[in-house]
């Protein structure tokens, strides 16, 4: 087990996070992102006492207001950074950006050590964010992005339909129903970082923590490092029996509509949603 350390608690955290997802086969090179909003008075304490002369940068325009999340701290990693590097250098990796002028502006406080910028899904980081702050008032503070080959796969395999890929997911493992019963909701192939995939990606975002950037990845909101961490392994975990058995020739039988209500009974205490796909078509 790697002992790591760092002034910023936050960083101390996520640092492992990030690497962990590189080791997983999650996020090669650069690929995927990550964002904490942090708490507002706990960061500024951390960074007075840790980093008393820091100041902080000029403000960088961002493309969708967010006036939700104004003077809300984010630890940011950065465009280009790679998740492998997370533990080694992670003054480089991250950067923590504070949202100024009304939520209409960004402006560095901390970090990027060799001049990176926040990732380049910032913007659509900063809408999740917004949507997922409000839906689930203000438990959800964490976006990871990543590349994962077995969910990737399945966008090329399988319809492009949130209640297909649920429904498939929820049909391979007990546990999924009771994880993620907000479900996996698709959003069409669009081209990264565009405010159009930002905006179908903000309306399936009103429903769940989950979305398929199909042929691209997934982006999900939690809490904290453990429970982001449990949602996308339980998933990716999922997309791999289902994919193993298309690859076998498809399904002979599924768990069963009936035993997925149980379950969703049984566990209701620990779901975060009523689960809206387990109506027989
Ligand atoms: P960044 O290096 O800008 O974070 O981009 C990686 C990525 O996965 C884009 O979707
Ligand atoms: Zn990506």
């Amino acid at each position: 087990m790697t002992v790591f350390s760092h002034p910023i608690s936050f960083v101390k955290e996520a640092a492992p996070l990030v690497r962990l997802c590189w080791e997983m086969g999650w996020n090669e090179a650069n690929g995927g992102n990550f964002s904490w909003r942090l708490p507002t008075s706990e960061i500024e304490g951390i960074l007075a006492r840790h980093y008393p002369d820091l100041i902080p940068g000029p403000a960088n325009p961002i493309p969708i207001d967010e006036p939700g999340l104004d003077s809300e701290y984010f630890l940011v990693t950065g465009s280009g950074q790679f998740f492998r590097h997370a533990i080694d250098h992670p003054n480089q990796v991250f950067g923590i950006v504070q949202i100024v002028a009304g939520g209409t502006a960004w402006r560095q406080v901390w970090g990027f050590s060799s001049g990176a910028r926040p990732t380049s899904e910032f913007a659509m980081h900063l809408v999740a964010h917004a949507v997922r702050k409000r839906v689930s008032n203000g438990r959800e503070r964490m976006i990871l992005h990543s590349h994962l080959p077995e969910f990737i796969a399945l966008s090329f395999l399988a319809p492009l339909d949130s209640r297909a890929l649920t429904r498939a997911l929820w049909e391979k493992m007990p546990e999924c129903i009771v994880i993620f019963p907000d479900g996996v909701r698709v959003v069409p192939p669009l081209l990264p970082g565009t405010v159009e995939i930002a905006e179908a990606s903000a309306a399936e975002l009103e429903r769940s923590r989950i979305i398929s950037w199909s042929h691209h990845g997934i982006f999900v909101s939690e809490e904290s490092p453990d429970r982001i961490f449990a949602l996308v392994e339980t998933i990716e975990k999922a997309a791999s029996i289902h994919r193993r058995i298309l690859g076998a020739g498809g399904a002979k039988q599924v768990i069963p509509t009936e035993i997925l209500k149980q379950l969703s009974e049984k566990f209701a205490a620990l779901m975060v949603a009523r689960p809206e796909f387990l109506d027989e078509e």
